[in-house]
């Protein structure tokens, strides 16, 4: 029996996460549960799957949530970062989901390594911005971080623990997004609805809309560097636009190993659960002759300038992931309520960019400093 403690269960990631536990339940005990503000949703999870502790974003859903839950006195309720940090580093976790959404994940995740969990890792974010301090503690303290990203799940799978030596380069496929063959002159007035239609994949606002952009990829390929330890110059970027193969790698022989599956959260989401075993399941089977053709494009980095930003902020290195990855939310946000045009999303970004006086070796301090000067400097 594993007991996991999710952070961002009402989410996307975090109800497949819990789909997967409700079918494995002689399997997974879920033990602390965290989400942001959606009180109903949580209420029915805590309701079937009995959590011991709860935390939520503000005090005024902690009390609400209160109210709702009555006399009862489990599970406990806290909220905002302390509430977070207290489910991520809960005593009687074995492993941690991180399914929140941007750089709120960092502190949380940082404290469940410290508290010597294993992690499930959804929240790229924190990677791009933090990448070799989480990798380093994790080290430090022999925790396992999962790939829960489909793409490195993948990687992770057909790596298969051969030596860093025998790997030529990772394969990160990305699927296109929406506007692959869209009208460049129309880009910029590609609208939040038009944005957040996907082709092949259910997920959170943020990302859908990262996953237009292609800024997902390059966060992708910037994760990829910390999770494989590899260079940039070793990460491959190749549209298919059919998201069958999640993602491949080529080794030193010529060999490529590819991972192909539906496009379907709950399979990497069950592995990284599930390791070293693989659990049976019943979601749908991919029927490789009704897929019929795999096809492969190049990236077109003019279209989509903000995966050759990520390429160029993890090539700078230091500081200035944080400060892509930050400015990217705040466009994002602003993106979504309407306020900024599509291809404002790269403007600002690159702008902010710009402007940051790079710190190499960052300790966290820095990098939370970088992060709110981005903050502020795209919101202007
Ligand atoms: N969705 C996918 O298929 C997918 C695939 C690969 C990787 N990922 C990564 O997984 C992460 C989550 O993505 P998602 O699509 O699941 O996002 P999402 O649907 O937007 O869910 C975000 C979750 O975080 C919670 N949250 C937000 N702010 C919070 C705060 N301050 N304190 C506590 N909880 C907070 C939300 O709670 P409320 O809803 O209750 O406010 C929700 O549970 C992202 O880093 C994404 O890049 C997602």
């Amino acid at each position: 029996m594993k007991n996991v403690s999710i952070i961002g269960s009402t989410g996307s990631i975090g109800r497949q996460a819990l789909d997967v536990a409700a079918c494995n339940t002689d399997k997974i005990n879920i033990v602390a549960l965290a989400a942001g503000s959606n009180i109903e949703l949580l209420l029915e999870q805590i309701h079937k799957f009995k959590p011991r502790l709860v935390s939520v974003a503000s005090r005024t859903n902690a009390e609400k949530l209160k109210q709702l839950l009555g006399d009862n006195k489990v599970p406990e309720i806290m909220y905002g970062t302390e509430g977070l940090i207290a489910v991520a580093a809960y005593s009687d976790a074995d492993i941690v989901l991180t399914a929140v959404t941007g750089t709120v994940g960092l502190l949380p995740t940082l404290k469940a390594i410290e508290a010597g969990k294993d992690i499930a890792l959804a929240n790229k974010e924190t990677l791009v911005a933090a990448g070799r301090l989480v990798m380093e503690k994790a080290a430090a303290k022999g925790v396992n971080l999962y790939p829960v990203d489909s793409e490195h799940s993948a990687i992770w799978q057909c790596l298969n623990s051969e030596p860093r030596r025998s790997v030529s380069k990772l394969i990160l496929t990305a699927s296109g997004g929406p506007f692959r063959n869209f009208p460049r002159e129309k880009m910029p007035f590609i609208t939040p609805e038009m944005a957040l239609k996907h082709p092949n994949w259910e997920m959170g606002h943020k990302i859908t809309i990262d996953s237009a952009t292609l800024m997902n990829k390059g966060l992708e390929v910037i994760e990829a560097k910390w999770l494989f330890g590899v260079r940039f110059e070793e990460v491959q970027v190749v549209v298919h636009a059919q998201s069958i193969i999640h993602s491949m790698v080529e080794f030193v022989d010529g060999s490529v190993i590819a991972h192909l599956g539906i496009p379907d959260m709950r399979i990497p989401i069950q592995y990284a659960l599930s390791y070293p075993h693989r659990w049976p399941n019943h979601l749908p089977r991919l029927d490789l002759l009704s897929v019929q053709q795999l096809t492969f494009e190049p990236p077109d980095l003019d279209r989509f300038p903000c995966l050759k930003l990520a390429y160029q902020a993890g090539s700078t290195g230091g500081t200035m992931p944080a400060v892509l990855n930050a400015a990217n939310e705040v466009a994002v946000t602003r993106f979504l309520k309407g306020e900024i045009g599509f291809m404002d999303i790269p403007a600002t970004v690159h702008n902010v960019m710009e402007k940051h006086r790079v710190i190499s070796n960052p300790e966290l301090d820095d990098i939370l400093a970088a992060d709110r000067w981005a903050r502020e400097e795209a919101g202007r």
